[in-house]
């Protein structure tokens, strides 16, 4: 009877087991099942991504009959999509001046446009001695340094509404009406709202109907400083666009408060 018993409380014991382990062997596939779903959405999306930076990549080389190339960088240059944005916004309005916080990739594309708009100059803000240095390299290299400066601007201090920012000195910027703005810099790890003084302290030069682009502004601190922006100048009209990285555009309008 004791053996009996024995048996089969052994018997129940392994069935316990058996169940407890298919039971943890059904919680690792569904787990597993999960993981790659999430993977497989990455990858569309990243490959997705990849295509739609390409076709900006390639649509803007011929738009600007650039066969050569385009001296990218993926870790340094603006996204390609944004890089259209702003090229398609310059053709199509022929700014007179452009002016640009940081240099690079952007100061040449939009010099590339005022060459064949046959008008407009851009002037650009450059903290960092090398990469204005590599800037006008590649201008001269594409023949374009009659439509663009890269004007040496050390981040100096700033005083903004009992905030201290570190931003491009101005005294080189020529005094001209600006008719298209490019943000793209000073970078985020600066300091918080790093973008922030580019408004404030060039309001005063916008032309009314003036074009804003701020790169970057799918980031928390981008969206941050847009609606501080938006505060400190209620009449300015404020579009996102989604790009790979998100852009704001804003319209100055000088008759609005
Ligand atoms: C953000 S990207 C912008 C480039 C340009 N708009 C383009 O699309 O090619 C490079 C900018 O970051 C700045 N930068 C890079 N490293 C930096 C550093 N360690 N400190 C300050 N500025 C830096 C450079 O001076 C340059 O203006």
């Amino acid at each position: 009877m004791n053996f009996q018993l024995a048996v089969i409380a052994l018997l129940l014991l392994i069935a316990m087991l058996l169940i407890i382990l298919w039971l943890q062997s059904k919680k690792q596939n569904t787990a597993i099942a999960a993981l790659g779903d999430r993977l497989q959405t990455q990858v569309q999306s990243e490959t997705h991504g990849v295509f739609a930076q390409l076709e900006a990549y390639l649509s803007l080389r011929d738009r600007l009959g650039l066969h050569q190339g385009l001296p990218y960088s993926r870790n340094w240059s603006a996204a390609p999509d944004f890089l259209k944005l702003i090229a398609e916004h310059a053709l199509a309005v022929k700014p007179t001046t452009i002016v640009e916080c940081s240099s690079g990739l952007t100061s040449l594309i939009l010099a590339r446009c005022c060459e064949m708009n046959d008008q407009g100059d851009v002037f650009s803000l450059e903290n960092g001695a090398e990469y204005a240095a590599g800037t006008r390299t590649e201008l001269a290299r594409y023949q374009l340094e009659n439509y663009a400066t890269v004007i040496d601007a050390p981040l100096t201090p700033h005083r903004l509404d009992d905030r201290e920012y570190q931003w491009y000195a101005l005294d080189n910027l020529p005094d001209r009406r600006i008719d298209m703005l490019v943000i793209d810099g000073p970078p985020g790890f600066i300091q918080r709202h790093s973008r922030y003084p580019a408004l404030p302290l060039l309001f005063d030069k916008l032309a009314d109907g003036c074009v804003v682009f701020m790169d970057d502004a799918a980031r928390p601190d981008e969206r941050e400083i847009v609606e501080m922006w938006r505060t400190a100048f209620p009449g300015i009209e404020h579009e996102y666009i989604n790009l790979e990285r998100g852009c704001s555009m804003l319209r100055i309008h000088r008759d609005k408060p």
